[in-house]
C-alpha cells in the first residue's frame, strides 16, 4: 500500500469519456498507430482480477490470420444465407482496419473461470476506453463465429485452453451511432 488516496484523476473528464464511448459499426480505412494499440492494451491488463490471475490472453491479428477468420466467417455465412451474403460480408470485413481477438485462460473451477470472464470483460472495457480517448473507436463482437473452435486455430489460440472473449475491430470511427440507456431510477434499487 503507499497513498491513502486514489490517484488523483479528473472525475468529470473519466465520466464523460464513458458515457461517450460508443460501439463502432464502420471505420474509415486509416489503420490506427501500433503504439496507441499497444498503450491501450497495456492499460487493459490493469482490470481488476480476482486472485490476481490475470487470465486475459491478447492476439492481435496481422493479415494472414485475419485472412483465416474471414474465410472461415464466409464459410459460415455461405452455409447459412449463400453466395451474395457471404460476398458482402466478405468485403465488409475486408475493410475492417484493426483486429484484436481477447481470449480467458480456461479453469478446471467454474467460480474460478466466472471470476476470470468478468476479468476479461473488464479488460475489454478498459480497452476500448482507453482507444477512445486516443480517438479510436471498437466493436466487440461475440457472433457464432467465435465460439467455434476453428475461430481459436485460426488466430493460434488453443481451444483446450482458452475461450473466446470477444473479437474487437477497432479503427477510426466513420460513423458514431447514437444510444440511449435507461433511466438510472430503472435499473436501481435503493435499499435501506
Ligand atoms: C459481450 C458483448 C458482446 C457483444 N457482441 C456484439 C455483436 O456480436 N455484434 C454487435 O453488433 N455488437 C455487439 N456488442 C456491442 C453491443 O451491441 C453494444 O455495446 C450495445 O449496442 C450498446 O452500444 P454502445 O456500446 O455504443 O453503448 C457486444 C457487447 C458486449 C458487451
Amino acid at each position: 500500500m503507499s497513498a491513502a488516496e486514489p490517484a488523483g484523476a479528473d472525475a468529470a473528464a473519466v465520466t464523460t469519456l464513458i458515457r461517450a464511448r460508443r460501439t463502432v459499426h464502420e471505420f474509415t480505412a486509416r489503420r490506427p498507430p501500433h503504439a496507441l494499440v499497444l498503450e491501450a492494451l497495456d492499460a487493459a491488463r490493469w482490470a481488476p482480477n480476482h486472485h490476481r490471475t490475470e487470465p486475459w490472453r491478447f492476439t492481435l491479428l496481422g493479415p494472414q490470420a485475419i485472412a483465416r477468420v474471414i474465410d472461415l466467417n464466409t464459410e459460415f455465412v455461405r452455409a447459412k444465407n449463400g453466395d451474395a451474403a457471404a460476398a458482402n460480408k466478405r468485403a465488409r470485413w475486408q475493410a475492417v482496419p484493426g483486429w484484436l481477438v481477447v481470449t480467458c485462460v480456461r479453469s478446471d473451477d467454474p467460480v474460478r473461470e466466472r471470476e476470470d470472464y468478468a476479468a476479461c470483460c473488464c479488460a475489454v472495457q478498459n480497452f476500448a476506453l482507453a482507444l477512445w480517448a486516443a480517438g479510436i473507436g471498437s466493436k466487440w463482437s461475440t457472433g457464432a463465429l467465435t465460439r467455434d473452435p476453428r475461430f481459436l486455430t485460426a488466430i493460434e489460440a488453443d481451444a483446450a485452453r482458452e475461450f473466446c472473449v470477444g473479437l474487437v475491430w477497432y479503427g477510426y470511427a466513420a460513423a458514431i451511432p447514437a444510444q440511449t440507456r435507461k433511466p438510472l431510477a430503472d435499473v436501481l434499487r435503493d435499499v435501506d
